[in-house]
């Protein structure tokens, strides 16, 4: 089978010429004889590997010298506790904004360890919007938000105020997909699996001052950020493959402009669905103008009847697969449609959507 345009939320695509760089070296890399799944951590070869995937996260990122860049595991959920055993032990507390399925398992597990005041929410309208003028003041460690939301669509466009406290923000679905201002964050998180790499590793890059070795009483040392920062990622065996693709990845990313040519990428194929679901009278997009995701558009039909708006979607969806055009259901806890537009999609396969959303608009607008 040919290869389908693919808007998966995650894991998602890749670009082609990094899984084609992989296939290449499976079976020797770098004239090691060896593929990277084969060798150890502590070889020259793949220290070479990770030296280097660092560095580059750190140009790319513009990561300031007073941050330490990790690579870990247990996907961006772990970071959802780690971040409280590690930040959460002078006032045991914390301050969270509620926008969406991953903010609110993120404040879930946080409860678990610390208060959590959650001190804005877009609960009120279906999470269809980040809260405006957030400011966050008080006694807390840290104040942590969702900067892109996966599942609903919206996104910060703005960084809140939070008068000295750590900002921590999970950038899982738009890592390197627009420049971010890295020295305005505490503690940034990231889950690979869409614009980084296979899922398997979790990038955290987190200010020096904020690594202690008194996290809260009897924290796991595989949850404690300083096990991690002292060994240079290399506690335990850390994971190697997934490591090497962000390698490919970030390489193919710094070909392609970096973080500033990634932006302009990702406008040209959200300005294009967007503009079409404004216009639209048959579809409309979810969030509000204003906070929506670059990466991941939800998208709805004015159809009001549930029954015949299920139908409608799955008609659509099931259309679209006939077309190579694969993964558009939305998430199981909203429904609807989704497309994902992380970084490795091309224009065209956007072009190729929007073109399939007017057939089908028109074919149905009939009936
Ligand atoms: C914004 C966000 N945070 C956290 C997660 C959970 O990530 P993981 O599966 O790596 O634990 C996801 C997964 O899709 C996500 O999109």
């Amino acid at each position: 089978m040919a290869r389908v345009v693919n808007f998966a939320a995650g894991p998602s695509c890749l670009p082609e010429e990094v899984l084609k760089q992989a296939a290449k070296e499976m079976l020797d890399c770098n004239g090691s004889g060896m593929g990277v799944n084969e060798m150890s951590h502590r070889s020259s070869t793949f220290q070479k590997i990770f030296d280097e995937t660092e560095a580059l996260v750190r140009e790319l990122m513009n990561v300031p010298d007073n941050y330490k860049v990790l690579f870990l595991q247990g996907g961006a959920s772990t970071q959802f506790a780690m971040i409280p055993l590690n930040l959460g032990i002078k006032y045991n507390k914390a301050a969270y904004v509620d926008t969406g399925t991953w903010s609110t398992k993120a404040i879930k597990e946080a409860k678990r360890f610390i208060t959590v005041d959650t001190i804005a929410s877009s609960a009120d309208k279906g999470y269809s919007y980040i809260p405006k003028n957030v400011v966050f003041q008080g006694d807390y460690d840290y104040a942590h938000i969702t900067l892109n939301n996966t599942i609903k669509g919206s996104h910060w466009e703005y960084i809140p105020e939070t008068n000295g406290i750590p900002l921590v923000a999970d950038i899982s679905s738009c890592i390197l997909s627009e420049p971010l201002d890295v020295s305005k964050f505490g503690v940034l998180y990231a889950g690979a699996q869409k614009n980084l790499a296979p899922a398997g590793v979790t990038l955290v890059i987190i200010r020096e001052d904020l690594i202690t070795d008194k996290p809260l009483d009897k924290t796991p040392l595989m949850l404690t950020y300083k096990t991690h920062s002292d060994k240079g990622s290399m506690f335990n065996t850390p994971p190697c493959w997934n490591i090497y693709m962000m390698n490919l990845n970030l390489k193919w990313i710094k070909k392609l402009g970096g973080a500033e040519g990634m932006a302009k990428r990702n406008h040209e194929k959200a300005d294009l669905l967007y503009n079409y679901l404004d216009k639209s009278d048959y579809y409309y997009a979810t969030v509000e103008k204003g906070s929506r995701s670059l990466m991941n558009v939800p998208f709805l039909t004015y159809e009001k009847d549930e029954e015949k708006a299920k139908k409608i979607n799955k008609l659509f969806v099931l259309g679209a697969e006939k077309e190579d055009m694969y993964n558009l259901a939305g998430h199981r806890s909203v429904g609807g449609m989704r497309a994902s537009i992380y970084n490795a999609m091309d224009i065209k396969g956007v072009q190729k959507l929007v073109k399939y959303m007017e057939k089908f608009a028109q074919e149905n607008l009939r009936k």
